[in-house]
C-alpha cells in the first residue's frame, strides 16, 4: 500500500494554517478567516475536489495578543486531521504535535487509529518547541538550549517508531519518558507515517536530515531558496535518507496585479494587527530560528501579510511563474495560506492550477 505523499513527483501544493483564527494574515479586516470547523471543512472539499496534495495545520494553544489575539482561535490538530480525512477521499492531512506536550505513546497510538481509516493520508508535523508564553502557559519550562529541545524530539520520534514498528511487549528506557511492559496496537495500517518538519537551527536541520521525510524552511524567496534546498538534500542525503523541502507561502491572486496589490494593502497595511504583528516577530527572534535576523529586520510587512513566509501577489500569471520560479530551485512544493482560502482557492484552483500544468509542474488531473 502506499503513501501518496512519499510517492508523487510532482510539485506539491498544500495549504497551511486554517485550523487557525486569522489563518497567516496578522489583520483586523472583519472577514479574516474565522477557522470555525465548518469553513474548515468546506475548504477541505474544494481542495479535495481540486486537487491540493494535502493540509498542513499549527499547533498553537495561546493566541498573540494585539486587537484580534490573532490565532487565539486553534482547532486541535489532531481531531482536525481525522474529520478532514473522514470527509475526504484523496486529501493528505498532517497532525502537527508539539513532542512537549503531547505523551509519544498517546501520540503513536492516535495516528495509527487515524491510519487504518485513512491509509496512508495522514502524515505528523513535529513540533520541537519554541514558543516560551506557551510553555508558561502549560505550566512547563522551554528548555533554554536547543540541544535538549532536539533530544526530547529525537526520544519522543524514536519511542513512536518503535511503538509503529515492533510487536509484543517490551520496555522502553530513556532520559524522558521511561516505559514499562508498553505495547501498541493497531500499527500504521501501511507502516510507517509521512515524517514532517521545520526546525532552522542547526540542531533543527540536523533532527530533520535524521527524520524527516520534509523539512519546511523559510527563504527570503526563490534565489536565496536554492542553496538551502542544496544544503537541506545533502544533509539528508549524508546519512542515505531522501528528503524533499517545502517552503510556506500567502497568496493573493486577482485578475491584475494592481487588483491583488490594493488587496494586500488594503488587508496588510492599513488593517494590519500591528501589536501581534509586533508580538509574534518578537517571540520567533527570541526562541526559535526559522527567520534569520535579516528576514526579521525588513519584512515587518511579510509578517502582517503572512506570518512571515513568502508572497505570491499578483495576477495568475505572476502567482504561476513565481511558484515555477520555486520549482526550479528545488523545493518539492509549497504551502499556501489564503484569507478567504475558500474562495481564493476556487479562483487558483481555476486560473493558477492549469498555468501549472501547462509549465509541467503538476499532471493534468489528479
Ligand atoms: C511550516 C511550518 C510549520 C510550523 N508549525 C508549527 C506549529 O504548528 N506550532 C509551533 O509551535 N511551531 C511551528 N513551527 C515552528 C517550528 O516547528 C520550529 O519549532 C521552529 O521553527 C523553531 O525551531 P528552530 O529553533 O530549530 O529553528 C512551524 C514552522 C514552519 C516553518
Amino acid at each position: 500500500m502506499s503513501i501518496p505523499i512519499l510517492d508523487n513527483d510532482h510539485f506539491r501544493l498544500g495549504l497551511f494554517s486554517s485550523n487557525c483564527s486569522g489563518g497567516l494574515a496578522v489583520t483586523t479586516i472583519p472577514e479574516r478567516w474565522s477557522a470555525s470547523w465548518e469553513d474548515n471543512l468546506r475548504l477541505a472539499r474544494v481542495a479535495d475536489e481540486t486537487g491540493i496534495d494535502f493540509m498542513l495545520p499549527i499547533a498553537r494553544w495561546i493566541g498573540y495578543g494585539g486587537d484580534t489575539n490573532f490565532h487565539e482561535g486553534v482547532l486541535e490538530p489532531i481531531p482536525w486531521a481525522t474529520a478532514i480525512l473522514a470527509h475526504t477521499e484523496r486529501l493528505n492531512v498532517f497532525a502537527t504535535v508539539h513532542t512537549a506536550f503531547n505523551h509519544p505513546a498517546v501520540v503513536a497510538k492516535q495516528l495509527a487509529t487515524i491510519d487504518q481509516m485513512a491509509p496512508g493520508r495522514v502524515g505528523v508535523n513535529v513540533v520541537a518547541g519554541w514558543n516560551q508564553p506557551e510553555y508558561v502557559a502549560m505550566g512547563a519550562d522551554l528548555p533554554q538550549d536547543h540541544d535538549s529541545r532536539y533530544q526530547l524530539a529525537q526520544e519522543w520520534i524514536d519511542v513512536m517508531n518503535t511503538l509503529w514498528s515492533r510487536d509484543g511487549r517490551y520496555d522502553i528506557k530513556g532520559r524522558f519518558w521511561n516505559l514499562e511492559g508498553i505495547e501498541s496496537l493497531p500499527k500504521p495500517a501501511v507502516g510507517r507515517l509521512p515524517i514532517l518538519n521545520a526546525g532552522s537551527s542547526a540542531q533543527g536541520k540536523a533532527y530533520a536530515a535524521r527524520n524527516a521525510d520534509f523539512v519546511f524552511t523559510i527563504v527570503g524567496g526563490p534565489e536565496d531558496g536554492a542553496g538551502v534546498v542544496t544544503e537541506l538534500q545533502a544533509n539528508s542525503a549524508a546519512l542515505g535518507r531522501k528528503a524533499g523541502v517545502l517552503t510556506p507561502t500567502h497568496v493573493v491572486c486577482r485578475p491584475t496585479r494592481k487588483e491583488a496589490e490594493e488587496y494586500l494593502h488594503y488587508y496588510a497595511v492599513e488593517n494590519a494587527d500591528w501589536d501581534a504583528v509586533d508580538n509574534l516577530m518578537r517571540l520567533q527572534g527570541l526562541h526559535a530560528q526559522s527567520f534569520s535576523k535579516e528576514l526579521l529586520e525588513n519584512f515587518r510587512g511579510r509578517f502582517a501579510a503572512g506570518h512571515g513566509t513568502c508572497p505570491l501577489i499578483g495576477s495568475p500569471d505572476d502567482v504561476a511563474d513565481e511558484i515555477e520560479r520555486f520549482a526550479k530551485a528545488g523545493f518539492g512544493g509549497i504551502t499556501m495560506a489564503f484569507v478567504d482560502y475558500v474562495g481564493e482557492l476556487e479562483y487558483f484552483a481555476e486560473e493558477v492550477m492549469p498555468r501549472l500544468v501547462k509549465k509541467g509542474l503538476r499532471p493534468e488531473a489528479l
